[in-house]
């Protein structure tokens, strides 16, 4: 590998991976990131990267929709690796408005498809690897797991769209032999994390003494892992991973959703010298999300087996770095949150 493309580099997941690449491994080549900066794309969260990496760190303001971009993109770096993060991810969205999700999820990964299938037509030592989701399992019971083998069965826009891009991806291998590899992680939580999401939500939530949303009983599970540990996977992978394999990536840590938030008032209180349940107050019980899946757990035996994969940190390791990580970089935040995605809030959130 001498030029990886990574797609969606300015979100959450895709800027902890570059960061990751850049400051951990042994890797020597260059990074270009293609990114078409939606609501969620935020070229800040790499500043310090493209400084100290200048000569091998390249950003490229593009959509992944886009034929012609992406392919003159593809020949301008000589790029061998595509990993491809980009994409709308956030549930409530997608049952909101599906549209962006069908568009960049699936066609923009067919898109991305087609462009590696012509240019990569006669070269080996090339790389497709998709970044999906366990969502696209659909929804456990008390018990069980989701395997690499588990037949798919989404229930939002969101794990529909990601689904139909997983079977694009490998449909391309099994019909034009494209090299492709994918991974299916569960939730990720860290630095840099959207503050729609339930964690930066509550986070800033408990910090600024507002409402804390949990949807229906508050119940559902999430196995929720720390983000760079999903970029250690991701690396592994498609340095040591098999061709046309998928692998399931997660924390092996499962919590419902209002014990996370009863935890995370309580490590706030910490940091912020109050009372142990001070926060927990503020915790407000709403209306249930459509079609919400009950329960995620992930079967990792796989990475972690063939790979030698595992896990850096735990939970509450994870989460103290996570809240001090938001407790310094609140004007991160409160740029996003005075732009697109405030209004976007202020449309949508009325309406429920
Ligand atoms: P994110 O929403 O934080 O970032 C998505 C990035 O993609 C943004 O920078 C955005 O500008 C860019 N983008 C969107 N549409 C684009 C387009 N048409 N062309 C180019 N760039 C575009 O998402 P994330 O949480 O970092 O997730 C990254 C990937 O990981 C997604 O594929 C998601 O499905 C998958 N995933 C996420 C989680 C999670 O917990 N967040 C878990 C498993 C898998
Ligand atoms: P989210 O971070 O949106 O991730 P996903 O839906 O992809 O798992 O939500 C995580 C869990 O938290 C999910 O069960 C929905 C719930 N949730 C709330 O209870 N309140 C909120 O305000 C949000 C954003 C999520």
């Amino acid at each position: 590998m001498k030029s990886i493309l990574i797609t969606g580099g300015c979100g959450f997941i895709g800027s902890n991976f570059i960061r990751y690449v850049l400051e951990k491994t042994n890797y020597k080549g260059n990074i270009i990131n293609l990114d078409k900066l939606t609501y969620a794309g935020n070229p800040k969260n790499l500043t310090d990267i493209s400084k100290k990496y200048e000569n091998r760190y390249f950003f490229e303001k593009a959509d992944i929709c886009n034929f012609q971009q992406v392919k003159d993109i593809m020949i301008k770096y000589d790029i061998d690796t595509i990993i491809n993060f980009a994409a709308e991810s956030h549930v409530d969205r997608s049952i909101f408005g599906p549209k962006d999700f069908i568009e960049t999820n699936i066609f923009g990964t067919f898109n991305l498809l087609e462009v590696a299938r012509e240019l990569w037509k006669d070269r080996d030592g090339v790389l497709f690897h998709h970044i999906s989701t366990d969502e696209v399992f659909g929804s456990l019971g008390d018990t069980g797991y989701f395997y690499e083998t588990t037949p798919y069965d989404p229930r939002s826009p969101y794990s529909a769209s990601k689904a139909s891009s997983d079977h694009l991806v490998n449909s391309y291998y099994h019909t034009y032999h494209l090299p492709v590899k994918l991974s299916n992680c569960s939730n990720n939580y860290g630095p840099y994390h959207f503050p729609e999401k339930l964690i930066p939500l509550m986070i800033m939530n408990i910090l600024n003494e507002k409402p804390l949303p949990v949807y229906g009983d508050g119940k559902n599970v999430r196995d929720w892992l720390f983000v760079e540990d999903h970029a250690s996977a991701i690396w592994l992978i498609v340095t040591k991973g098999r061709v046309g394999e998928s692998y399931n990536v997660g924390g092996e840590n499962e919590w419902e959703n209002i014990q996370l938030v009863n935890y995370l008032c309580e490590r706030m209180a910490f940091y912020l010298g109050k009372e142990k349940d001070y926060y927990k107050k503020l915790i407000n019980f709403v209306k249930d999300r459509p079609g919400h899946d009950r329960r995620y757990a992930i079967n990792c035996d796989k990475i972690k087996n063939e790979l030698g994969w595992k896990q850096s940190v735990n939970f509450e390791q994870g989460l103290d770095l996570t809240i001090k990580w938001y407790l310094d970089n609140q004007e991160w935040v409160k740029e996003i949150q005075s732009g697109e995605y405030k209004n976007w809030i202020d449309k949508n959130y009325q309406k429920r």
